[in-house]
């Protein structure tokens, strides 16, 4: 009789494919830069496909840049099993933010083929593409594409030079005329599986080796324009100028008290900009970039109510005009409970320590999770540092993600509802 071997994943081979990753990299930044659209991201989702390939998968490049792998299962009817996560980073990232998610699924895949698991279901592995947010105020893009929430609005965002998202992707060889074939049917699709790091610091706190997440935050980014008036800084007395990058600095602050109000409040402001960046001219103009996070959608609503009531006031006083956009955020996204209480059987059953906790991160998992029954595993960060160069999980602490995952896989399989 034909004995069923567990599926073994190998801590060479995910180190390896980690390693192999890090090393596709723009070297003229610090950390590990692969930012969507970069000759370095084509290279590594080329790199993803290649490794799809060797891991036995039928894998192409779909028309938004997903690289999307396939292994059939048993039953083409019955939906298929989704794993991965993405491979861009932020400039001056970490090595793991994304890709302990999509080595993880290749190994994953690996293991299961080598101990002769074929699933009833296909097994696909993606590697979305544009998870961070780009300089258009636009995150999770493949995600957005496969699941139908890719607007013609969102192809118009326009960055700070005035280039049309649109027309950023056809330089980048990706024609937006073709982007409804990247949608996929949710009637087949039977769930959605994302093993990412937890890039914070709850977990290593606990001593919990992985994270379920419950809910991810929601995020709400805007962009703010205040337009003062260019005066001499010696000359012009206090009281007569209107500058604007006093209004931007007082919303930058604004930003903070709002978001401490709250425990899991966020706020930041990436990204200021003053015109002209003269130390002797009062600002005439000031763009800022920034962001409302939290868990909780009422909150994440009067926050936005209370940052554009202050920055507001903070123009008005100084007699600046203040052009206030939001950008494409998203809700706080729950997780499928049932596919959280397999998932906790799971890892339970394999003995990890395990907790459940909501992510402060953003992840294409929210997008799919609108799309169909998702679920996310997390693997502890180091002093919870990431999108910095610091950003470090244990190879041990990768290899028990990985084995979470394959077992959660091999139990959805079986599992007869969602
Ligand atoms: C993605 O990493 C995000 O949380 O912005
Ligand atoms: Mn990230
Ligand atoms: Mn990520």
């Amino acid at each position: 009789m034909k004995t069923v071997r567990d599926p073994v994943p190998l801590q060479e081979r995910v180190d390896d494919d980690l390693d192999e990753l890090s090393k596709i990299v723009d070297d003229s930044q610090p950390g590990w830069t692969r930012t969507a659209l970069s000759e370095q991201d084509t290279a590594g989702r080329h790199w993803a496909l290649r490794r799809m390939r060797d891991a036995g998968l039928e894998a192409h490049i779909d028309a938004v840049g997903n690289v999307i792998g396939r292994w059939a299962g048993r039953d083409p009817a019955a939906g298929a099993i989704i794993t991965g996560s993405h491979t861009d980073t932020v400039p001056g990232g970490g090595r793991f933010d994304g890709n302990v998610g999509l080595v993880g699924a290749l190994e994953a895949v690996r293991a299961l083929r080598e101990a002769d698991r074929r699933l009833d279901h296909d097994l696909v592995v993606i590697d979305f593409f544009g998870e961070e947010p780009n300089d258009f105020g636009l995150s999770c893009v493949g995600s957005r594409a496969i699941t139908g929430d890719l607007t013609g609005e969102h192809l118009a965002l326009t960055d700070d030079t005035g280039t049309r998202y649109a027309d950023a992707l056809a330089a980048a060889g990706i024609d937006p005329a073709g982007l409804d074939k990247a949608r996929w049917d949710p009637s087949r699709v039977r769930a959605f599986l994302e093993l990412h790091i937890e890039q914070g610091p709850v977990m290593e706190q606990q001593g919990t080796q992985i994270g379920l997440v419950s809910t991810i935050t929601g995020t709400a980014r805007f962009r703010a324009l205040f337009h003062g008036r260019r005066d001499h800084s010696g000359t012009m007395p206090m009281h007569l100028r209107q500058d604007a990058g006093c209004a931007a600095a007082g919303t930058v602050l604004a930003v903070e008290r709002i978001a401490g109000e709250q425990e899991h409040g966020r706020g930041t402001i990436g990204s200021v900009t003053f015109t002209p960046d003269a130390v002797n001219v009062v600002t005439e103009r000031a763009e800022i970039f920034g962001e409302l996070r939290s868990p909780e959608r009422d909150w994440l609503q009067y926050a936005r109510t209370a940052l554009l009531e202050a920055a507001g006031t903070e123009a008005a006083t100084r007699g600046v005009t203040l052009d206030f956009e939001w950008l494409p955020g998203k809700a706080p996204a729950a997780m499928s409970p049932t596919l959280l209480d397999i998932c906790a059987d799971v890892v339970g059953g394999l003995g990890y320590r395990h907790s459940r906790m909501y992510s402060g991160a953003e992840h294409d998992a929210a997008v799919m999770a609108a799309f169909c029954p998702t679920a996310m595993l997390f693997v502890p960060s180091h002093a919870g540092r990431s999108h910095c160069p610091e950003e470090w999980t244990d190879s041990a602490d990768v290899l028990a993600g990985v084995h979470a995952l394959t077992e959660t896989i091999t139990r959805v399989d079986t599992t007869p509802a969602c």
